[in-house]
């Protein structure tokens, strides 16, 4: 059965081809799946939430530059699934989480380096339904730009990757919210607030925003980090040679699957 969730391609990928190496090369395959556990989050993390984390100029500043983005550099392919725009890695944003690495690292409680950045526009029809991230968002440090209504964002504990979710079940988003094993906890952000949490290791979701009465909205800074040295193995592309195992090659959609 294939995870079905949002973000769920790289880990369909990473069962795939560890069912390869188990069965080409099945003396390697506890080596294979060892090697990943530098994805894995340590279970004792729990998320950090640090109100005020910006000052009101640095607040102002980000404003200021999600004021100005061209109306052709808003990406819309998260339109329809979550009601927001998005906008990838712009230069400020990117220089901003590099300067925030050393503190997003001290958090995590081990060494990180950025991986991608992306500014969220959510609009009235905001949603976000539970989904683990790909190990590209192993850590993200979500901070508030600005909102019309405070919108909590609910996390699971941290738990190990599934072998699967979703499928067959049509309503699986509400079977993981009323999963018995999990536990979700909702924090509320103001702007200015940071909060560091496992995207790869943590369900996380937010209700819809309630679209009626007002113009409501929620900007948010969703800045990536991975384990440092961790950028080769993220992608699996590269197994194949970084294994030494050109079977993994089979698995469907590899070069893609990040
Ligand atoms: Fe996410």
């Amino acid at each position: 059965m294939k995870a079905e969730w949002y973000d769920s391609v790289w880990l369909n990928a990473y069962h795939a081809a560890s069912r390869v190496v188990a069965r080409v090369a099945p003396h390697r395959h506890e080596e294979f799946v060892r090697a990943f556990d530098v994805l894995r989050t340590p279970p004792d993390f729990t998320p950090r939430h640090e109100r005020g984390f910006l000052t009101l100029e640095q607040l102002e500043q980000i404003r200021s530059i999600a004021r100005a983005i061209p109306n052709d550099r808003l990406e819309l392919h998260e339109m329809a699934s979550f009601g927001r725009f998005v906008v990838h890695n712009l230069p400020a944003f990117t220089k901003l989480q590099h300067e925030l690495a050393a503190t997003a690292s001290d958090w995590a409680g081990q060494a990180l380096e950025p991986c991608y950045n992306f500014l969220s526009l959510y609009t009235r029809m905001g949603a976000c339904e539970p989904h683990l991230d790909s190990p590209s968002a192993m850590w993200t440090l979500d901070i508030c730009i600005e909102q019309s209504d405070p919108w909590p964002i609910w996390f699971s504990q941290n738990v190990p990757w599934p072998e699967s979710a979703g499928a067959p079940d049509p309503d699986w988003a509400t079977a993981i919210k009323n999963d018995p094993d999990l536990t979700f906890t909702p924090y509320v952000m103001e702007p200015g607030d940071a909060v560091l949490f496992s995207g790869s290791s943590q369900w996380h979701y937010r209700e819809p925003l309630q679209a009626e009465g007002r113009k409501r909205f929620c900007n948010l800074l969703f800045l990536h980090y991975i384990p440092l040295g961790a950028g080769e193995l993220l992608k699996p592309a590269n197994w194949p040679h970084l294994f030494g195992i050109p079977e993994i090659n089979e698995v469907p959609g590899l070069a893609d699957a990040l």
